[in-house]
């Protein structure tokens, strides 16, 4: 095994975590994946490598410094990828403390014990090392004109945003500072199977599956750009072999800008043609607008020219493409969020502020 790169991928156990452990195992590269199992994390997710030969699970928190201290001694990673976070914006107007502690204060322990460990590297060994951190659109805020470059000020608007603002900005200054190998990549909305049942798009499908309403915030005009998690996947592994020290790239879906609203009407449709309600009714009557959710961005847009011009990535997989294929699989795989509904995840409105 010695002759694979090691990626420490934190949150590995979560929806873009596992896809990313899967493609770098596919690849070669021995992976141990850090996760403290939260309620976002499922451990079916990984079971198709749990037995893989280069993969390895550790339980624990990027805040915890002795921990992770050890866990870079022993294991010695090439690289570190951290996708860790609370990453629910409802959840982070409800309860904005865990998203601090996890995704400010994990994000600068696991950089400054990143940073110790980095420093005692050999010469050779400093060279290749990289520590990419994942980030989010929602950073820069609500986008009234041309979609945002990386060079966009930063004005987030939520709890969630404002956690993974603070982040970007103490690992950049990491960058300059210390000349820690950074590299920040900034997303936008990500869909695809395993993704926990909270989110958007496997809420709906999984709610018009029991014939429940479909509530849609506000008018459901919002705009989000839609990501196939399957691409970004395959972009963070292209920034983190390709991408240019202390450099922040977007990455963006294929045409993928759509209202909330048109989201549900294609999964409606899709759903319409998979498995029929009845000839007569369509899975779109079920839907309903609920109050809207306080400080709702009403846009999310990203310029991703540099990612393409610098690195030459571009995203493959159309939203009709994804969305068919999301569909698909939360209808074949079942007993994946069945089991999460088991433990007690109930879809209730959250994020209202009482
Ligand atoms: N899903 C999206 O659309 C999206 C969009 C932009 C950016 N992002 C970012 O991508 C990353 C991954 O998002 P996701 O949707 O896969 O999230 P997720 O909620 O599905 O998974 C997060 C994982 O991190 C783990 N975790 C949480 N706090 C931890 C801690 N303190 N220590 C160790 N592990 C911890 C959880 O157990 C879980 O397995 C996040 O940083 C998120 O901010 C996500």
């Amino acid at each position: 095994m010695s002759g694979h790169p090691k990626l420490l991928i934190t949150g590995g156990s979560g929806f873009i975590g596992s896809h990313f452990v899967r493609l770098c195992l596919h690849k070669g590269y021995q992976v141990l994946n850090l996760d403290a199992l939260t309620y976002a994390a499922s451990q079916d997710t990984l079971q198709d490598c749990a037995h893989h030969p280069l993969y390895h699970f550790q339980k624990g928190l990027i805040q915890d410094p002795d921990f992770i201290c050890s866990l870079l001694a022993t294991f010695k990673p090439t690289a570190i990828v951290n996708f860790a976070a609370e990453t629910h914006v409802d959840r982070s107007i409800d309860s904005p403390a865990p998203f601090i502690e996890s995704n400010i204060r994990g994000s600068f322990i696991l950089a400054d014990e990143s940073r110790s460990y980095y420093n005692k590297l050999s010469n050779d060994e400093k060279e290749n090392f990289r520590f990419l951190h994942i980030s989010t659109d929602e950073v820069f805020g609500s986008c009234p004109h041309d979609p945002y470059t990386e060079e966009a000020a930063y004005n987030p608007s939520s709890p969630y945003a404002a956690s993974k603002a603070a982040a970007d900005l103490v690992l950049k200054s990491y960058y300059h500072t210390y000349a820690f190998p950074l590299l920040i990549t900034n997303c936008t909305n990500n869909y695809g199977p395993f993704q926990f049942p909270e989110k958007l798009i496997p809420l709906m499908i999984i709610r018009a599956c029991a014939g429940q309403s479909l509530p849609l915030y506000g008018t459901g005009m919002q705009v989000r750009d839609w990501l196939y998690v399957e691409d970004h996947v395959e972009a963070i592994l292209h920034v983190l072999q390709n991408g240019k020290l202390g450099n922040t790239y977007n990455i963006a879906g294929l045409k993928g800008e759509i209202s909330n609203k048109v989201v549900v009407e294609e999964i409606c449709a899709i759903l319409d043609a998979l498995q029929p309600r009845t000839p007569q009714a369509s899975y779109r009557d079920l839907t309903t607008y609920v109050i809207d959710r306080p400080g709702h961005d009403f846009r999310y847009a990203l310029d991703m020219s540099k990612i393409a011009r610098e690195l030459g990535w571009q995203p493959k997989t159309s939203f009709k493409e994804g969305l068919t294929k999301t569909v698909m699989w939360y209808l074949e795989n079942r007993s994946w969020w069945e089991a999460i509904q088991g433990r007690g995840f109930q879809p209730h409105r959250l994020g209202l502020i009482k």
